[in-house]
């Protein structure tokens, strides 16, 4: 049996009318304790003992050509086994959501950390060692190019939205209050603390691959096309996932060297990436380079927004950082410039990082924002208040839902913005000068097509099949709330399984989908299953009250497990279908920081922040928000510390480890409050909900920079907000 829904038109609330009340309450993660007394195996963990173990070679220069590698003395060294040189094994990471990954030329390396063997050894020493020890020659290109600012790289414009509308020169000129600024954001690595790892073993002519992914129906496809194989022929497992933050959505080299060797030695080989090769040669976010320009009139309304972006990626790589996705929707004004540009680098693939665009794309232009705000001496949640559009200002859709302004306007007096001295430099602790900063959040919210298997057995007990996976975001234990509240039974009688191709077809965890695309996958199923029940009762499915294990029908009560002679079983299968085009569908917030920069050393402490949001139907409130913890704790490290340094000789990552690329530690981060409000998108999905997880990283950092520029009248254009930057521009004390 099939539950097929086409988001054609818009769908009523029925969860709102549910009795088991488990939507939505606070629950947490049912896989928690598995993790963190280490029950729960990661794919670096799991195996029998038969493996062999490989290490991967990478390059040492950026550009150029393998000419050799001496295999005859590696082949030598202790508990060598294979040295595997296919070139198949030479592809870029693939990227998410795409079945096929570019491929280099024979022995053609592009970056520096581009894997070009794999040694196989019986232990993980012996294969590191041999590893570390090979010969490999090179005969290197001279035209190498690792700068995404000295203008030596080809530019490409790629097929991002590109926009001219009216005349944004004209609008600058004739503005009251103009904004021409420049922001740099660095290089950054998702740094998820589970590295990069798989096991391949295989079973005839099928490889089993147990690995840490985020999309595992995509990730099949990219096996099978790598390897040249039949995606019939792949299995893909991840059922424990440490984090992924994009890095994930596609394969990262490790899996495909894991099942060549595998099938050379005819023997299970793991493979797992060392921390540097996890930042050298997974995926970074993109360096951008970001012009924005908005022209206001007296009043604060912007005339035009232009938004000039340069980023970078590997030669022949289709992503490229989407820096304006929330300019084309989040604030009015009728002329409007987006131009996007992408330099050939010779820098470890760039790919999805946490909120692609949003992240990087709100902190260049929160911050134009509130320099206009200060310009104008408009107050900055006034400034936005002003500019919220009434429907999306470039093609006229209406919003599905938009409470920007009750974000800006609740959180603002959570917060105690009121308060707030508009003159910067001007409060002061001693050695600690104060300020307060806000901006916008915003992220589109995607509809991705999923299946599910529901099973109601004869014992009234569940199960959720599906190859979703959970990378730490809480499907586990949604994906049970949602089975149980649709089908009356308490969560402890819900086993769900995820993580296993074998399973339907589901979205994965990526674009914050996961939740809303999945879950109504599971709710279609359990909705068909729900109308079996009726049958059985010969009543009508509205008319049901399912609660607790019994069924109440008229007056009479049944108990589901007496009602129920065999196992049910039912397939929910959502598309995205004209609503994902009818209507522009978002996310909102608002964020607010204080932070106390050192008038010494310009060091910069945050000291709390506030994050209101809006997200449709809040599905686990607990799960929820400690997403947005994360992102807005992901915006500390993206305002003040996380920057890939590239050396731009030869490309190499400098700080290419956990001690040197700095993320977020427990005391850089202060009292966080997150909030949401109540709000339901009846164009969304059956449930009635958006996605979260990438919502509150967008525009985090650029309240806390604000907040810098509010306590000392630093505005740092250049991301992180380190302090030497800020130390430079302190005025005397
Ligand atoms: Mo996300 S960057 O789509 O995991």
């Amino acid at each position: 049996m099939t539950a097929h829904l086409k988001m054609n038109e818009r769908q009523p609330a029925i969860l709102d009318d549910m009795a088991q009340g488990i939507i939505g309450t606070p629950t947490p993660r049912r896989e928690g304790p598995l993790k963190v007394t280490g029950q729960a195996a990661y794919a670096a963990e799991v195996g029998d003992g038969t493996e062999a173990v490989g290490m991967l070679v990478r390059a040492t220069i950026a550009k150029g050509r393998v000419t050799s590698i001496n295999e005859a003395a590696t082949l030598a060294m202790p508990g060598v086994l294979a040295i595997i040189t296919d070139e198949r094994m030479l592809r870029n990471p693939a990227q998410g959501g795409a079945d096929k990954a570019p491929v280099q030329g024979p022995r053609d390396v592009a970056y520096f950390g581009q894997p070009i063997a794999l040694v196989v050894a019986e232990t993980f020493e012996q294969a590191r060692h041999a590893a570390q020890n090979i010969s490999v020659v090179y005969e290197t290109s001279p035209d190498a190019i690792t700068d995404l600012l000295d203008g030596d790289a080809p530019v490409e414009r790629p097929a991002a939205k590109q926009i001219d509308q009216g005349d944004i020169e004209n609008a600058m000129n004739d503005a009251a209050f103009s904004i021409d600024a420049t922001y740099t954001t660095p290089s950054q690595n998702s740094a998820a603390m589970e590295p990069h790892a798989s096991l391949a073993w295989w079973e005839g002519e099928n490889v089993i691959l147990h690995s840490s992914l985020q999309m595992l129906k995509f990730n099949r496809n990219e096996l099978a096309d790598s390897l040249g194989i039949d995606p019939g022929n792949v299995r893909v497992l991840a059922p424990y996932v440490g984090g992924g933050f994009g890095s994930k959505l596609g394969l990262a080299p490790e899996a495909v060297a894991a099942a060549l060797a595998a099938k050379e030695l005819g023997r299970p080989v793991r493979v797992v990436m060392t921390r540097p090769q996890v930042f050298e040669t997974t995926m970074r976010r993109s360096a951008t380079q970001q012009r924005l320009r908005l022209a206001a009139n007296e009043q604060g309304e912007l005339s035009a927004i232009g938004h000039d972006a340069l980023v970078s990626n590997l030669p022949g790589e289709s992503f490229s950082e989407p820096v304006a996705l929330a300019t084309h929707f989040l604030y009015a004004g009728k002329n409007r410039s987006y131009s996007h540009k992408i330099a050939r680098l010779n820098l470890t693939c760039a790919g999805s990082m946490r909120a692609p665009g949003e992240a990087v794309g709100m902190l260049a232009l929160e911050n134009a924002m509130d320099e206009l705000a200060h310009e104008a001496g408009i107050d900055p949640v006034e400034l936005r208040l002003r500019n919220i559009p009434d429907v999306h200002p470039e093609d006229g859709k209406r919003f599905s839902s938009h409470s920007l302004a009750e974000c800006l306007t609740t959180g603002a007096e959570r917060f105690g913005w009121d308060k707030r001295n508009p003159t910067p430099g001007t409060v002061r602790e001693g050695e600690w000068l104060i300020g307060i900063g806000m901006a916008s959040a915003a992220r589109g919210n995607i509809l991705h097509e999923a299946k599910a298997r529901v099973v109601l057995h004869s014992d009234a007990t569940i199960t959720v099949e599906t190859d979703m996976t959970d990378i730490g975001t809480g499907t586990y234990t949604i994906l049970a709330q949602i089975a149980g509240e649709m089908l009356g039974l308490s969560l402890d009688r819900i086993e769900v399984k995820l993580g296993d191709t074998d399973f339907p077809p589901a979205a994965g965890s990526g674009g914050s989908w996961g939740a809303g695309s999945t879950g109504s996958a599971v709710f279609l199923a359990c909705q068909k299953l729900r109308s079996e029940i009726a049958d059985l009762l010969g009543a009508d499915q509205a008319e049901l009250t399912i609660k607790d294990g019994s069924v109440i029908s008229g007056n009479v009560h049944h108990e589901l497990a007496q009602l129920l002679t065999r196992d049910l079983s039912a397939e929910g299968h959502i598309e995205p279908g004209s609503t994902s085009d009818e209507v522009e569908q978002a996310t909102f917030g608002a964020h607010f920081a204080e932070v106390a920069v050192s008038a010494v050393t310009g060091e910069t402490r945050v000291r709390r922040m506030l994050g209101v949001f809006s997200a449709g139907r809040i599905l686990n409130m607990q799960t929820a928000l400690s997403q947005c913890h994360g992102g807005m704790i992901f915006g500390i490290g993206s305002a003040l510390t996380e920057e890939l340094v590239h050396d731009v000789r030869d490309g190499h990552i400098v700080n290419h480890n956990l001690a040197e690329y700095h993320v977020p530690v427990n005391l850089d981060v202060p009292d966080i409050e997150a909030v949401f409000l109540e709000e339901r998108d009846s164009w969304a999905n059956p449930m009635q909900s958006k996605g979260v997880g990438e919502l509150g990283i967008s525009g985090a950092g650029a309240a806390i920079t604000n907040a810098i520029f509010n306590a000392t009248g630093v505005r740092v254009r250049d991301y992180p907000a380190t302090l030497d930057k800020v130390l430079k521009d302190l005025p005397d004390i």
